[in-house]
Formats: structure tokens, C-alpha cells, sequence
């Protein structure tokens, strides 16, 4: 299988990449090929709306999506890895996410598999409740499969995350891809 890992926290060694990491470790293990693109550490600009993709096909701007675009299209399992930020993504991520606009025909209905990691500092009941609506829209209306969400509350630093048995569960979850 080809995954597309999408991080998008700027801590390069922070909550977030933990999980990347471990699902990351458990998926090349068992012989799936890994994309994997750290939002935050990309050139990337938010979409303008200016519609000159749907007469050229190409986006405006030329920058990062450049490199993503091609392993966008050819994942069967997209992975997007975000800190909460303020009850939902991170804008790293939802920029990336904006720009699926220029290929958005070839994206919705391409049958691809999704995967939401996430990160927060609480861990109340309704603390990723906005973030995992979210997510599960964009995956319904781009008619890809969600097969998994591993939303790590009470993780607001390294030290706390490395203590709890989400970085088990992320590895597991890359371990237990199944075509
Ligand atoms: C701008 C910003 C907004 C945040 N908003 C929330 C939030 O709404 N709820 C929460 O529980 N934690 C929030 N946090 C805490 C982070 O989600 C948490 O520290 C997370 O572990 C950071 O992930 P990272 O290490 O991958 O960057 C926020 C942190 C920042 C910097």
C-alpha cells in the first residue's frame, strides 16, 4: 500500500510527529511504501479562490503541493497528523487540505483510505469533537474511507505523550494495514 503522511506541526520533535513516527515505523515494517510530507517546514500559501485552476488545471502558486500533489494522487491511504489548534486543525494542515482544490476531480471519488492522528492538551469529552466532524466531512464528501482515528488527549508535551499508550496504538495502526 502507498501512504501519504501529512504532519503539520511546526515542533519537529513534538506530539504530533510522535504518532506520525510510530504508525510510520509500524507500516515500513510490514512493507508499505511511506510519503511523508511535514507541513510546517514546507514553502506552501493558502489558496486564493481565484478559480485559475478550474480553467488551467494548475494552481496559481507554485510552491510545495508541488511535491505532494503526485504522491496525493497515487496514496491508497492519505495520513493526516495534526496538533488541536483552537478545536480543529492546524492551519499547516487546513492549507494543505485548501489546496486539494486545484485537484479536487481527481481526488473525490479516487476510493482512497483515511487516517485522522491528532494531539491536545485536554481531554475532555468534547475536546476533538469539531476536529473529528471535520475530518469525517471532508472524508464523506471526497468519498474516501476513514479506517482510523487516534485522538491523543491529555498530551500537551513530549514527556506526557511518551508516557501514555497512544505511541503504541499509532504503531499498531500502521502494523495492522491492511490492503
Ligand atoms: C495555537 C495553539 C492552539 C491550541 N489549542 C488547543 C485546544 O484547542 N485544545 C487543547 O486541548 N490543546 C490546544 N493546544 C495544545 C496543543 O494541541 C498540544 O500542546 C499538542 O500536544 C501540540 O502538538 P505538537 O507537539 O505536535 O505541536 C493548542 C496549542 C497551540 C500552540
Amino acid at each position: 500500500m502507498k501512504l501519504t503522511v501529512i504532519t503539520s506541526s511546526p515542533h519537529r520533535k513534538g506530539t504530533s510527529a510522535l504518532l506520525a513516527d510510530e504508525l510510520i515505523r509500524g507500516a515500513k515494517e510490514c512493507g508499505h511504501e511511506v510519503f511523508r510530507f511535514d507541513a510546517a517546514f514546507e514553502s506552501l500559501h493558502p489558496c486564493l479562490g481565484c478559480d485559475r485552476c478550474a480553467n488551467t488545471g494548475h494552481c496559481i502558486h507554485q510552491d510545495a503541493m508541488e511535491q505532494l500533489i503526485p504522491h496525493l494522487k497515487e496514496a491508497d491511504l492519505v495520513v493526516f497528523v495534526t496538533p488541536l489548534y483552537y478545536f480543529g486543525m492546524s492551519a499547516q494542515l487546513k492549507t494543505v487540505i485548501d489546496r486539494f482544490y486545484a485537484i479536487n476531480q481527481e481526488l473525490m471519488g479516487s476510493g482512497k483510505k483515511a487516517i485522522l492522528l491528532a494531539t491536545a492538551y485536554d481531554n475532555k469529552d468534547w475536546t476533538f469533537r469539531a476536529l473529528e466532524v471535520h475530518y469525517q466531512t471532508v472524508i464523506h464528501y471526497l468519498q474516501w474511507k476513514n479506517i482510523g482515528v487516534l485522538l491523543a488527549g491529555d498530551c500537551g508535551s513530549r514527556s506526557d505523550i511518551e508516557h501514555s499508550d497512544y505511541p503504541q496504538k499509532a504503531y499498531e495502526m500502521g502494523k495492522n494495514l491492511r490492503e
